[in-house]
């Protein structure tokens, strides 16, 4: 059993010997673990010249420790509890047993179909039981999965794909969502014509919707497992072998494949997930991210699995049918633990209370937020409305890097503060440091956040790119882990995250780069020039804000809302939905300093709604661009 906080005592013993002795630390939470050989050496590392080694030389399946392990004693005991979309369609529940023995059964799959240990297999699914059976599956065999959220456009996945240069393509004919149905084999085909590695594309039926299958490439994912057997042996694999890639954006145009590795995951994600909930054996958790983002692929896969819990799998979203969705569920279900994200609070909190009084909730324990700062109103609606006053919301602050949760109340354990992600778990050494690279000291101070010493769930390195993971992360400040957030310590030593100090947006919950839609908007020929911004959104925590420069002789033929209507349209094509601008200004330049940089600080504040206090403009090639600015933002609002 893996070594747990229980109380203050027991966190200040941990954290201090995570410190002092980081290697016997993880050494000992590492033995609770199936290894089919240990590891030679804890940790080996460098943080000038960026290289981690984990547990180096160990051996292991992650799947042995997800499944396998836990036949002896919880084979009957519910893995994954899926609910669908539609609330008249009936839930799926998969036994410890039965996942294992489908986990098993897609490896073979995905062997027949040529896969073999180190290939990329990309999963573009809806979120149904099969895409995280196939997230196991290729851990099982040792192919490193790729997970693209469903959400992404043809053009997307397409770049994607190409990336890590995948093979096979895991994929349904459609994904139902609220009312909506998403078309994912229609994107797939589309993506799939911009590409070349793709040998086979396995497609799950999970509506009647018809689609265009094509010949020798395209697999019915219910023929392809007809004559499977339903044993796999694991493939033996290197604690550092890579375990998947995860594409997440940067201040740059391209997303970065985050690429985690096998035995230092399975370790963190296992610990933290056990000691941040205070998971208890029988405890039914519930964690509403999609499996596409870094939170599913922790904490709705691999960590509850690692520890033998129930995890709830929801297709839907927190409106469909109507705004008590999530609650109707967590009565059902009788939830005790409740992870999910600030902006869907936000939106449920503005649908009024009549949706959450019709329910008891007396099941939940423990509430948990991710994915971007909370606010106080949020966080107060959560802990009275929802936790009834008595559930201890951990406010978990980490990343697609980080693997896991980093800073985080431990339920119960420490003490919780609204806005708070509050104290760092054990093995994570966080400091502020100000622009000249100086550790910040004591308290009451704010600067960048930075990680000091290695714990075992970082990204290894940028797939096919090591030189863009050291200059991303490890070289703003020479011998630190760059989190690319401003945070502040307050008086009591608390850690309060302040947001992106970088060129990246944070939209529902979603990690977006101003370059990468910049990049987007300017393929409409009309388009000259473009910047784009984050401003203060109610629900979607950020919005988005683009400032656009037309070609002045297309003006005169098209309008300027239709063009403004191609730009969106442009951007959901090159990106998704969720990048689509919530405002589109055409101007006639934009607020340059005579070295040609965009200030962007003042279309920050434009964007915000603040017109005044633009601070020191004195090195702007043009004034008045900025007044003409104001003057159209003013008509847009
Ligand atoms: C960025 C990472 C971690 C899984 C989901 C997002 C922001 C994340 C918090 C929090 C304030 C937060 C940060 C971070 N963020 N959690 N509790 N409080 N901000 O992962 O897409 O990699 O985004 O999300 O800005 O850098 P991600």
């Amino acid at each position: 059993m893996l070594s747990k906080i229980h109380n203050l005592e027991d966190y200040a013993v941990a954290y201090r010997k995570s410190v002092n002795e980081p290697e016997k630390f993880w050494a000992t939470v590492a033995d609770s673990f199936v290894w089919r050989k240990k590891w030679d050496q804890v940790l080996d590392h460098d943080f000038e010249d960026y290289k981690v080694e984990w547990f180096k030389g160990g051996k292991l399946n992650i799947t042995e420790n997800c499944l396998d392990r836990h036949l002896l004693s919880r084979a009957d005991k519910t893995a994954i509890h899926w609910v669908p979309n539609n609330p008249k369609e009936a839930d799926r529940v998969l036994t410890y047993r039965q996942l294992h023995e489908e986990v098993c059964k897609t490896a073979n799959m995905l062997k027949a179909q040529g896969v073999k240990k180190g290939d990329r297999v990309c999963l573009y699914m809806p979120m149904v039981p099969e895409l995280a059976i196939s997230v196991l599956a290729c851990a099982r065999i040792g192919a490193i999965h790729s997970v693209i959220f469903a959400g992404f456009s043809a053009s997307a996945l397409a770049s994607r794909i190409e990336d890590a240069e995948a093979k096979v393509l895991l994929t349904a004919n459609a994904a139902p969502r609220g009312a909506k149905i998403v078309p994912l084999k229609e994107i797939v085909n589309d993506a799939l014509s911009q590409v070349s590695c793709i040998e086979k594309c396995i497609v799950l039926k999970r509506t009647d919707d018809p689609v265009e299958m094509k010949a020798n490439r395209d697999v019915w994912w219910h023929d392809a497992m007809l004559t499977v057997s339903n044993e796999c042996e694991a493939e033996t694999m290197d604690s550092e072998d890579p375990l998947f890639i995860l594409y997440t954006s940067g201040s740059t145009g391209k997303p970065k494949g985050v690429v985690h590795t096998t035995g230092g995951y399975m370790v963190y994600t296992a610990y933290t997930f056990q000691n941040v909930f205070q998971y208890e054996e029988n405890d039914v958790y519930w964690c509403t991210a999609d499996i596409g983002w870094i939170t599913g692929h922790s904490y709705i896969v691999y960590g509850p699995l690692l520890a033998g819990a129930t995890s709830v799998m929801f297709e839907g979203v927190p409106t469909y049918p109507d705004a008590g969705r999530f609650w109707r569920i967590v009565d059902r279900l009788k939830v005790n633990i409740f992870y999910t994200a600030p902006t869907a609070i936000r939106a449920l909190m503005a649908q009024g209370l009549e949706y959450v009084e019709l329910y008891k909730l007396d099941s939940l324990k423990v509430l948990g937020t991710v994915g971007e700062p909370i606010n106080r109103e949020a966080w107060e609606w959560y802990h009275q409305h929802i936790g009834k006053g008595h559930c201890p919301i951990v406010d978990t602050w980490w990343q697609t890097e980080t693997g896991g949760i980093m800073i985080s109340p431990i339920a119960g354990v420490l003490p919780t503060k609204p806005t708070y992600a509050t104290l760092p778990l054990p093995g994570i050494q966080p400091v502020l440091l100000d622009a000249d690279g100086n550790e910040l000291e004591g308290k009451g101070v704010e600067g960048n956040l930075c990680v000091k010493y290695p714990w075992p769930s970082m990204l290894r390195t940028t797939w096919g790119d090591h030189e863009r993971c050291k200059s991303t992360y490890f070289s703003t400040y020479k011998g630190y882990y760059f989190t690319g957030d401003g945070c502040r310590r307050d008086e009591d030593g608390y850690y309060r995250i302040l947001g992106r100090v970088d060129d990246v947006m944070n939209v529902s919950g979603h990690r977006l780069g101003t370059a990468e839609i910049e990049n987007a908007i300017n393929m409409h020929d009309a388009v000259v020039e473009s910047a784009v911004v984050g401003y203060p959104h109610p629900i979607k925590g950020q919005g988005i804000y683009s400032y656009v420069i037309c070609d002045p002789e297309k003006l005169e033929v098209t309008t300027m809302e239709e063009i403004k209507q191609e730009i969106s349209e442009m951007v959901i094509d090159k990106i998704g939905k969720i990048a689509k601008p919530e405002w589109i200004q055409i101007v006639r330049g934009l607020p340059k300093t005579r070295s040609g940089k965009i200030m962007r600080r003042i279309l920050r504040k434009i964007a915000a709604g603040e017109f005044d206090n633009f601070g020191d403009t004195s090195t702007l090639l043009d004034p008045s661009i900025v007044e003409s600015i104001k003057e159209g933002a003013r008509r847009e609002k």
